[in-house]
């Protein structure tokens, strides 16, 4: 990871190593943050971060689900995102904001802990990898929605996230895919997970999956590109006999899946036996050539998604 100059803590941009936290802050030892994950394209109009407004509504609504007030409004947290990739001149990255409980008292419930707030920015690649994932089912449940806040993005939330992947590399795989406590698919432990079948692309409901921002913008845009979706439960069944499935994140973008436990999915030509062989299917090509060009700035259509940064 390549470090930046500037990291926005506080409300003041501080040198990178100076962004230091107490080691009893309160969510070090209890999970209790909430964080977001963004990122930001190169486009012919300079650099634009993706669904800034909403990843910022996502990070107040996770502190909230933790009894957090944050001292910042929507619109200061934006301005504090901007100014923190402006000010460490950044033409493409990711972009870490998280709120935390810091250090007031060590015990359970964050009784005089201050609520602390920084936003972080660094040039990052593809997640995954540019090859589509060889997933695995793996052991590890996703967590059950009346054990955490599920629709929240905490940090403690991430143990449960961090075992499953481990869980799939151990193995050799890419990723991992996770079920939640009724058998059916949730998503990986940093992807939100489609299948498609025909000229229908079907996603887990909502209830055991962080309702991820990039499958909401996958799911504008397959039905504007006249696709049908559906959100309902989804089985393993239901993802090995399909025609393709991929995974979206903003980490992840559209990255297709070659393969569930070694099974192959089927490709344009639903013959391949060979995993090296496998050629990204033609909806997901579709889809994620569509998703990329919407946040190089390519499609006027979802240019609101887009908020441009003054290149320095
Ligand atoms: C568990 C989990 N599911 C899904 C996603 C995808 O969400 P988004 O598209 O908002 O990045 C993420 C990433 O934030 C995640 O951590």
């Amino acid at each position: 990871m390549q470090a930046t100059k500037y990291i926005w803590f506080n409300g003041k941009l501080v040198p990178w190593k100076s962004a230091k936290i107490h080691v009893l802050s309160h969510s070090l030892h209890y999970g209790t943050a909430a964080f977001e994950g963004i990122r930001m394209y190169d486009t012919k109009k300079g650099p634009a971060i993706f669904h800034l407004k909403r990843h910022m509504e996502r990070l107040i609504f996770s502190a909230k689900s933790l009894g957090m007030d944050l001292p910042y409004t929507l619109p200061q947290l934006m301005q504090a995102a901007v100014d923190t990739v402006s000010k460490n001149k950044l033409k493409s990255c990711y972009i870490r904001p998280i709120a935390y409980y810091g250090f007031g008292e060590v015990r359970v419930l964050p009784t005089n802990c201050p609520i602390e707030v920084a936003i972080a920015a660094w040039p990052w690649g593809a997640y995954l990898g540019d090859e589509p994932a060889r997933i695995t089912v793996v052991k590890t449940l996703r967590i059950h929605p009346q054990t955490l806040r599920v629709k929240a993005k905490i940090s403690g939330h991430y143990v449960n996230s961090m075992l499953a992947g481990r869980e799939a590399t151990d193995r050799g795989f890419t990723e991992a895919l996770q079920l939640d406590y009724k058998g059916n698919i949730a998503e990986g432990p940093g992807e939100n997970f489609f299948i498609v079948k025909g000229k229908t692309l079907t996603t887990p409901a909502l209830g055991s999956i962080l309702p991820g921002i990039t499958r909401e913008s996958v799911i504008t845009l397959a039905r504007d590109l006249g696709y049908k979706v559906v959100e309902r439960a989804v089985t393993v069944k239901d993802a090995l006999s399909a025609d393709e499935c991929f995974f979206t994140g903003t980490a992840a973008e559209v990255t297709a899946i070659a393969s569930i436990d070694n099974k192959k999915m089927k490709t344009a030509s639903g013959s391949s036996t060979d995993a090296d062989a496998y050629s990204i299917g033609p909806v997901t090509k579709q889809i994620r050539e569509e998703f990329l060009k919407i946040t190089r700035g390519e499609n006027p259509k979802y240019k609101k998604w887009l908020t441009f940064v003054k290149e320095y």
